[in-house]
């Protein structure tokens, strides 16, 4: 449904995407794994629409989307979770999600209710303040305000970074009751994360895809990934 065939892009004149593919089948969870500044922001931001690639093709649903800016890929499905994990602080949780709902003129309940069928205990939260939430609280109400409009394919930057293990354990669980229902894009350093939930795994380093596993066996092999970071 997505196919990322060999991007450049830059800011300014530093290059930092040298020649990435990447290949997404509808309904699979593929991870971008790699160091820090390895390029995986840049990369899902040039999907989304922020950054445009110097060259090479982004093609999805078959159509040609490179240089598209990023109000009309969102209109055709797509959904990029920032890596900043930022919400509405000073609004309630309804009121996040009213925002996001107005625009793709969804019913409020209808969101709502999606925010709810992946962790229901958010309906404890729905008129707290978003800025009262925990980290992870704030990662899954921006997951679930994503699905809001019925995207096509999520793109998650980082959702455990920065959380603590048992949070982390919230995330997961929030993923596998999304994995397959929508095609998914996650930016994650946890090997853990990646060997639990990924149908295939992209290593960057440096700006490059150093390597691609697809074999269930490869993508559990934390030690075996590790060694391409
Ligand atoms: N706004 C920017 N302007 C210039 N260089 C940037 C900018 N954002 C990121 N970079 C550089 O691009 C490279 C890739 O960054 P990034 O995509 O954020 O990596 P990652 O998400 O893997 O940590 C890094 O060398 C970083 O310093
Ligand atoms: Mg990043």
């Amino acid at each position: 449904m997505l196919s990322v065939k060999n991007i450049d892009v830059a800011y300014g004149r530093a290059k930092v995407l040298h020649d990435i593919s990447l290949e997404l089948e509808p309904g699979r969870m593929v991870f971008i794994a790699g160091r820090n500044g390895a390029g995986k922001t840049t990369f899902l931001k040039s999907i989304a629409g922020f950054m445009k690639p110097l060259a090479g093709t982004i093609t999805f649903l078959n159509k040609n989307i490179t240089g598209l800016p990023p109000e009309k890929v969102a209109l055709l499905g797509i959904r990029y979770v920032f890596q900043d994990k930022r919400v509405f602080s000073n609004l309630t949780v309804r009121e996040n999600l009213e925002l996001a709902a107005y625009p793709v003129k969804e019913k409020i309940s209808t969101a709502v209710e999606k925010v709810m069928s992946i962790y229901p205990k958010m309906e404890k939260f729905l008129n707290l303040r978003a800025g009262s939430l925990s980290g992870g609280q704030r990662q899954i109400l921006l997951i679930g305000r994503a699905l809001v409009g019925d995207p096509k394919l999520l793109l998650i930057d980082e959702p455990t970074e920065g959380l603590a293990a048992g949070t982390i354990n919230d995330i997961l669980n929030v993923l596998s009751m999304m994995k397959g229902k929508v095609s998914m894009i996650i930016v994650e350093q946890n090997l853990s994360v990646v060997g639990m939930l990924g149908d295939k795994v992209y290593i960057m380093r440096e700006g490059k895809i150093v390597q691609e596993c697809s074999d269930k066996t490869d993508i559990t092999d934390k030690a075996k990934l590790e060694k391409f970071l």
